[in-house]
């Protein structure tokens, strides 16, 4: 009886539930559409680690994706990354297809890695053809082709992708240079043709979605769009008579179903290496996918590698120099951290010197260390006399000079905290050094970064490549100096008659267009010489509304009662508005 009673109540009011709340469970949301993401990799261990880093980032549930992976023709140990990579995430993934292939290592008729033989063209279609049979039997609802050294930093590229509904759509990916993996123009015979839309496309001078005759390396195909079931990259069409190659095969395939390409720029999705010249090594191309790699931590956002692939630390070394410097001040952690970064990809060991800090000094300071003022000295660009920061970046250039000496080092490279480094620095270092000593030649000084002031002609160093004698010069960015070098720049006692190192130089090489600073300085024979093209360029200029030098912004050298007007770091001075002198011509030194 009491159980009936209990029942009864309980009946009772779960049906009371139902009938005066009225509440039913909603319809549940929709699934996201099923991608297969199709990985074609060969002699990529430079830069898979980022490739994969970049897909297991991709803001996209990945048991809505399924990888199908081919590796084959490897001289690197590409296959071994790539396992060990899919090891550990086809766990995450729907479904994982796995084709690693160890016999040959070349294609035949190949000359090099980077050689596209008809052999390859046809083996390349064959797999991407496979591929797309794979998702279309899986009825995958897309499928995306991401080349291996296309790294798609930007997590949300597949969803932003998808959301615009288009057949065929690529986003477009940026490059240290023009180069990216689209076209604007197509000739009748079917290779590339530059058209007035490419740069403002590429630059991004216009933002959206366009039709184009071409997209590569990166594309999203949408298999549910009617059109999609004629598409093909093997066979090539029956019509066919175009270059044999596979994204042009795929180009004329979509154009002969009457299904349109887009390339999408409206945000910045990620980058692709340039594509190496048939002579290149591995090692040319792993040195430009160095060089991509930097540029993503200035131009942002930075790659990062799988936190699931094993890397060997690199091995750095002095470059045949006795010392490097990196010049950057302790209240830049920011700069410090890139340059450090970037040193050890490019596998160049640094000391870091702590700049010596203008602000922090005061006007008896900078009496004890016999610092004056030359005569005279006023900024033409600025009108005004020397800055604290100024002074502060003098002593650290000073204080180098001075060990180069005390240790006696044969000679030594210095580096400013906020330099990019061109393509292949390291090597054209090396193979700079090696030929000033093949010709004995006898340098003090030579500049790796500079601004050139009267872009005239220089004077080019006979059987040096890339070397001229220096005319006068902005900025020390970076250069090399000799002991000789440093000897004589210390000799003329510079702290007591001071001006911006960067006018100092050019004095001492006489090169200097005022006559007046010149005549305090007798011994005005420094041996300077550039590099031309130069090896590292500043990262940002006087007028890009980003950019902030500490010497220049500082207060005067020997003003106390002048509070210094900022102390923040780089990171809290974005976006505020520069001081009218920033914005001058006269960018020097950056510290
Ligand atoms: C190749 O890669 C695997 C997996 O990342 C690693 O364990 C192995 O040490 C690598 N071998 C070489 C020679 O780099
Ligand atoms: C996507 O495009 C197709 C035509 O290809 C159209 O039928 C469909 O409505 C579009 N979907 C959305 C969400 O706009
Ligand atoms: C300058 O700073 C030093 C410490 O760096 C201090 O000892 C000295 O008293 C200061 N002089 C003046 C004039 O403020």
């Amino acid at each position: 009886m009491l159980i009936h009673v209990l029942v009864v109540a309980a009946l009772t009011s779960r049906a009371a539930c139902y009938f005066i709340e009225e509440k039913f469970p909603e319809e549940s949301g929709m699934q996201p559409p099923t991608v297969v993401i199709a990985i074609i990799a060969r002699n990529a261990a430079h830069s898979l680690p980022y490739y994969l880093g970049a897909l297991e980032r991709l803001n996209y549930p990945k048991d809505r994706i399924s990888v199908w992976a081919a590796t084959d023709h490897n001289s690197d140990n590409t296959t071994a990354i790539l396992r060990e990579w899919l090891t550990v995430m086809q766990r995450f993934y729907h479904y994982v297809e796995w084709r690693p292939m160890d016999q040959p290592t070349s294609y035949a008729g190949e000359f090099g890695p980077k050689h596209w033989p008809n052999s390859r063209y046809e083996y390349v279609m064959k797999l991407k053809q496979a591929a797309l049979n794979f998702a279309r039997k899986r009825w995958a609802d897309y499928i995306l082709y991401a080349d291996t050294d296309n790294i798609l930093t930007n997590p949300e590229t597949l969803n932003l992708m998808i959301a615009e509904n288009k057949s065929v759509i690529a986003p477009m990916l940026d490059s240290p240079g023009a180069y990216s993996n689209f076209w604007c123009g197509i000739t009748p015979q079917g290779y590339y043709r530059r058209t007035a839309e490419y740069f403002p496309t590429r630059y991004r001078h216009r933002h959206g979605c366009y039709p184009v005759p071409m997209v590569h390396s990166t594309l999203l195909l949408d298999l549910r769009k009617e059109g999609m079931k004629k598409l093909a990259f093997y066979p090539p069409h029956e019509d066919y008579s175009w270059p044999y190659d596979d994204i042009i095969v795929f180009s004329f395939s979509c154009r002969a179903a009457e299904v349109q390409m887009y390339v999408c720029n409206k945000e910045r999705y990620g980058y692709l290496n340039v594509p190496g010249k048939p002579h290149f090594t591995l090692e040319d191309d792993r040195l430009n996918f160095v060089h991509v790699q930097l540029e993503s931590l200035i131009d942002g956002p930075a790659m990062y590698p799988s936190r699931y692939v094993h890397m060997f630390p690199k091995q750095r070394d002095l470059v045949g120099f006795d010392e490097i410097y990196l010049i950057n001040l302790r209240r830049r952690p920011d700069r410090r951290d890139r340059m450090l970064y970037s040193l050890n990809e490019l596998e160049v060991d640094v000391k870091v010197v702590d700049a010596i800090d203008g602000n922090a000094l005061n006007s008896s300071d900078i009496k004890f260390l016999g610092v004056d003022l030359l005569p005279g000295y006023y900024d033409p660009f600025s009108g005004r006399t020397l800055t604290k920061g100024e002074v502060g970046c003098f002593l650290s250039h000073y204080y180098i000079w001075k060990e180069v000496v005390d240790m006696q080092m044969d000679k030594a490279l210095i580096f400013e905290d906020d330099v990019r480094f061109e393509a292949n620095f390291k090597r054209r270092v090396l193979r700079l050094m090696e030929e000033v000593e093949q010709v004995e030649l006898d340098w003090d000084l030579i500049y790796l970064g500079r601004k050139q002031v009267n872009p005239g002609k220089e004077v080019a160093v006979e059987n040096v490549r890339n070397l001229v004698v220096a005319d006068y010069s902005y900025w020390t960015l970076s250069y090399a100096i000799s002991q000789q070098g440093a000897q004589k720049l210390l000799n003329a006692e510079p702290l007591s008659k001071m001006l911006p190192v960067d006018e100092f130089l050019p004095i001492m090489y006489d090169k200097h267009p005022n006559e007046d600073y010149k005549s305090h300085f007798l011994n005005r024979n420094l041996q300077a010489f550039s590099t031309r093209p130069l090896l590292v360029q500043p990262c940002h200029y006087a007028g890009d509304p980003e950019w902030v030098s500490d010497t220049e912004t500082s207060t005067l050298w020997d003003d106390d009662s002048v509070r210094t007007d900022w102390r923040g770091s780089h990171k809290t001075l974005k976006g505020a508005a520069p001081p009218p002198e920033m914005l001058s011509a006269s960018y020097r030194d950056e510290l």
